[in-house]
C-alpha cells in the first residue's frame, strides 16, 4: 500500500475521488493525511469522515513566516507521515524551491487546463472566455510533477475536454471536474504501478 499525503485548499472533490478509489480497492494506496492551508476547507471534513488525519495549517502572518518558512513547517508535518507521494489536489499555494527539492519526484499537481495554458487560479473561467473569443476550440485537464514554476513540470497525464457553444461556465466546470476526478485517480494508479 502506497502512502499518500493530499494537500488541499478548499472543497476537496478531487480528494474525495482519491478516498473513494482507495476505499473501493481501485488504488493500491492509503491517504495517510490531508493538509489544508485553509482552516475552513470543506475537504478537511471529507478527511475526518473517511477517518484520515485532517490537518489545518493556515498561514499565520503574525508568526512572521515567509513562504520558505511556512513550507519548512509544512515539510516537517508531511515527513511525519512518510508519504510515497504528495498529491496537490486543489492546493492553491506556490511551493518554494527548497520544498520542491526536498521532495523531488514525489509531488504531483492537478491542474484544470492543458499543459502550458491558463496557469494559476480561475483557469476554467479563463479557458471559457478564451473559447468565447474564438481563441481556443477545447480545453482539458492535466496531472504533472511539480517543479519550481506555477502549474508547470513534467506532464504525467492529460485529457482533452470539449467546450460546446451552448455551454454556460457552470456546464464547463462540471465537465472539467468529472474529467479531473477520473484523470487524477488514473495518474496516481499509473505512478504506483510504474514504481512497483
Ligand atoms: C480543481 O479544479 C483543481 O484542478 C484546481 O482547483 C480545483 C480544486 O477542486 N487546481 C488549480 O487550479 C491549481 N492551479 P476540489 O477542491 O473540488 O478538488
Amino acid at each position: 500500500m502506497k502512502r499518500l499525503v493530499v494537500l488541499i485548499s478548499g472543497y476537496g472533490s478531487n480528494l474525495q475521488a482519491i478516498l473513494d478509489a482507495c476505499r473501493r480497492g481501485e488504488l493500491p494506496a492509503r491517504v495517510v493525511a490531508v493538509i489544508s492551508n485553509r482552516a475552513d476547507a470543506f475537504g478537511l471534513q471529507r478527511a475526518i469522515d473517511a477517518g484520515v488525519p485532517a490537518i489545518p495549517l493556515p498561514f499565520y502572518k503574525d508568526l512572521h513566516l515567509d513562504r520558505a518558512g511556512y513550507d519548512e513547517v509544512l515539510a516537517e508535518v508531511i515527513e511525519q507521515y512518510q508519504p510515497d507521494l504528495i498529491v496537490c489536489a486543489g492546493w492553491m499555494r506556490i511551493l518554494s524551491p527548497a520544498f520542491v527539492r526536498r521532495f523531488a519526484g514525489k509531488i504531483i499537481n492537478l491542474h484544470p487546463a492543458l499543459p502550458g495554458t491558463f496557469p494559476g487560479t480561475h483557469s476554467i473561467e479563463a479557458a471559457y472566455q478564451a473559447f468565447r473569443r474564438g481563441e481556443i476550440q477545447r480545453t482539458g485537464v492535466m496531472v504533472h510533477y511539480v517543479d519550481e514554476g506555477v502549474d508547470t513540470g513534467p506532464v504525467i497525464a492529460t485529457r482533452h475536454v470539449p467546450i460546446h457553444p451552448t455551454d454556460t461556465l457552470k456546464d464547463l466546470e462540471q465537465r472539467i471536474h468529472k474529467a479531473e476526478h477520473e484523470l487524477l485517480v488514473a495518474a496516481i494508479r499509473e505512478i504506483i504501478e510504474d514504481r512497483g
